[in-house]
C-alpha cells in the first residue's frame, strides 16, 4: 500500500466569491467544476481544490468554526491500495467505501478520502543555483516571478489536542512515517518511506483545539516562493509571516492568511528523505522555526519589509 501524497482539498467557507479571488491571486487555476455549486481550482500537477459553500449538505461535519477544511483526499496509485485501506480502516469511525474511493474519519476529526491520482507530471524550467564549486548557471541571470503558479499540494498542518493518539492513527492505520519530531508539541509525518520531509504535520498548542493551522503549495524555487508572496501583498492580501527559511525542514516559506480558514503557505527546497533517515526528536525553540523571517511581509511595491503600525 503506498500513498503518494495529497490529490485534492475541499473547504466550506462563508464567502466563496472571496474565496475564489484568493485563489486565483494565490496562483491556483480555475477549473470547470464536475460538483453542482462548487468552485474548482487547481494545481499545475492537476491537484484540485474545491470550494463549498460552509453549510452545504454534501460536506461533512467540520473540525472547527468557520470557513475550513472538510476533507483531505490523499492519493494512490493503484486499485489494490485502496481494497489494503479499506480492511485497514474497516473499524474505523466515519469508514466507507464505493468504487472509487475509501473513507473515513481521523481522531482529529477531519474527514479523510483516498483516491486513485489523476495528478500529472510537470516540467518546468528551473535555472540552477550558483555556489561554490558547483555552478549550475552559466550566461543566464538568476530568475524574478511577478507571481507565482504552484504546482502540488505539499503538506497540510493540523492543531491537535490527542497528539499521541492521532499520530498513532497515521503511523500505525496508514503506514505514516516520522520525520522529526518536538518533544510534547508537535511530529512531522511522510506518507512514504521516500519523500520530502512532511505531507502532515500535527501541531499541539496548549488550549488550542482541533484546526487547520495551515495548507502549503510548492513552487519551482525561492525567486517564485517570493514572487508570489508580493504579488499577494500586492492584492492587498495580508502575510503572516514571511518570507523566511525552516531549519526543521530546510524549506524557503511564505505564508499569506487565507480566507477560507488558517493560512497558505508556497514553499521550495524542503528536504528529501528516505529508510536512511534517523527521526530527530528536539525541544521546540525559535531557532528551529526559522533560521530567520520576515514579519509581515515585503511590500510588493517597495520591495521593502511591510512597515506596520505607522
Ligand atoms: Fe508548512
Amino acid at each position: 500500500m503506498k500513498i503518494k501524497g495529497i490529490e485534492e482539498l475541499r473547504f466550506g467557507v462563508e464567502d466563496i466569491e472571496q474565496a475564489r479571488q484568493f485563489l486565483s491571486d494565490f496562483g491556483l487555476a480555475p477549473g470547470i467544476s464536475d460538483v453542482q455549486d462548487a468552485v474548482l481550482f487547481h494545481t499545475q500537477n492537476q491537484s484540485r481544490l474545491y470550494l463549498y459553500d460552509k453549510h452545504d449538505s454534501r460536506l461533512p461535519p467540520a473540525f472547527e468554526d468557520g470557513s475550513t477544511l472538510r476533507t483531505l483526499v490523499w492519493a494512490v496509485e493503484q486499485a489494490s491500495d485502496l481494497d489494503a485501506l479499506a480492511e485497514r480502516l474497516a473499524d474505523v469511525p466515519g469508514f466507507a467505501r464505493d468504487a472509487d474511493s475509501v473513507s473515513c474519519l481521523d481522531p482529529n476529526g477531519m474527514c479523510l478520502r483516498f483516491q486513485l491520482s489523476t495528478q500529472v507530471a510537470v516540467e518546468l524550467i528551473v535555472p540552477g543555483i550558483n555556489q561554490h564549486g558547483d555552478i549550475r548557471r552559466v550566461d543566464a541571470p538568476s530568475p524574478v516571478y511577478d507571481r507565482a503558479r504552484p504546482i502540488g499540494i505539499g503538506h497540510v498542518v493540523f492543531f491537535v489536542e490527542d497528539l499521541d493518539g492521532v499520530e498513532a492513527f497515521y503511523r500505525e492505520k496508514l503506514g505514516f512515517q516520522v520525520s522529526d519530531r518536538y518533544i510534547g508539541k508537535g511530529v512531522f509525518m511522510r506518507a512514504s518511506v521516500e519523500g520530502h520531509h512532511h505531507d502532515l504535520f500535527l501541531l499541539r498548542v496548549p488550549n488550542k483545539p482541533a484546526g487547520l493551522n495551515h495548507v502549503a503549495f510548492t513552487v519551482r524555487d525561492i525567486h517564485e516562493v517570493i514572487g508570489g508572496g508580493m504579488a499577494m501583498n500586492r492584492k492587498q492580501w495580508s502575510t503572516f509571516i514571511g518570507p523566511g527559511r525552516h531549519p526543521i525542514s530546510s524549506a524557503y516559506f511564505w505564508y499569506v492568511n487565507s480566507p477560507l480558514g488558517g493560512a497558505f503557505e508556497y514553499y521550495t527546497n524542503d528536504d528529501y528523505l528516505t529508510a536512511a533517515w534517523q527521526p530527530r526528536t528536539l525541544e521546540h525553540s525559535l531557532e528551529l522555526f526559522t533560521e530567520w523571517a520576515v514579519e509581515g511581509g515585503l511590500d510588493g511595491n517597495t520591495r521593502r519589509q511591510v512597515v506596520t503600525g505607522g
